[in-house]
């Protein structure tokens, strides 16, 4: 590979990708070798000594369907008089996407690569992750939402004391076309360090 792609395609992906939410995802989602490529990709991201702080959980098919009991219980005793309907709605977040990753960033304190730096890495890797979802022809969110910090969840999650959720990111075929919203103005956020 040389050391930089001139590739109009890859400038267009990145000037225009677009989340779309996860109300609005449906199936098909990836097959298992494109889920694959989509993951190897994925976890293709700078890191510092290369650590490797992250790893993921993946939600296909009937485990969805099956992690949203967890969901409901840790929603209902945060919650006990959210009443029926929105504990449903908290069961089904996992329905929403055919399939949904949960990119974990799982740091190590003592390494000598900063912990600050190794959970930048696991941000890398899902953005990684929708652009990849992207160019292989779906539609991704990245989400965290209440359960990405719930600790009942995360414990049935089987996440360690040293790990976090990056993100659960949602992919699928795209219902409707995503809106644009605004972005960042460069000139606002840019200013050259004057000697
Ligand atoms: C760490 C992280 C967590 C996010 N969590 C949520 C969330 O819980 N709910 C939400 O509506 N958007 C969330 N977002 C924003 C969406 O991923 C996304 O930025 C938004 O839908 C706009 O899409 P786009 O800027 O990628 O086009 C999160 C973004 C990041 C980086």
């Amino acid at each position: 590979m040389a050391p930089a792609q001139p590739s109009t395609e890859a400038i267009s992906l990145l000037a225009l990708r677009r989340s779309t939410p996860a109300d609005f995802l449906t199936g098909p989602g990836p097959d298992q070798e494109t889920l694959e490529a989509i993951l190897t990709i994925s976890a293709r991201v700078p890191d510092h000594r290369r650590v490797t702080p992250f790893r993921f959980v993946l939600f296909e098919g009937a485990a969805r369907d099956a992690f949203g009991d967890i969901l409901k219980a840790a929603f209902l005793a945060n919650e006990p008089d959210a009443g029926e309907e929105r504990a449903e709605k908290e069961r089904q977040r996992f329905l929403r996407a055919p399939i949904v990753v949960a990119v974990v960033s799982s740091v190590k304190p003592d390494h000598r690569t900063p912990v600050w730096e190794q959970m930048m890495t696991a941000g890398a890797v899902c953005q990684n992750m929708l652009l990849a979802a992207s160019a292989h022809g779906f539609a991704a969110q990245w989400l965290t939402e209440w359960y990405a910090f719930d600790e009942k969840v995360l414990a049935q999650l089987g996440l360690g004391e040293n790990e976090k959720i990056a993100g659960y990111v949602y992919m699928g075929t795209a219902t409707c076309e995503p809106k644009e919203r605004a972005r960042p103005v460069v000139e606002d956020i840019v200013t050259s360090y004057k000697v």
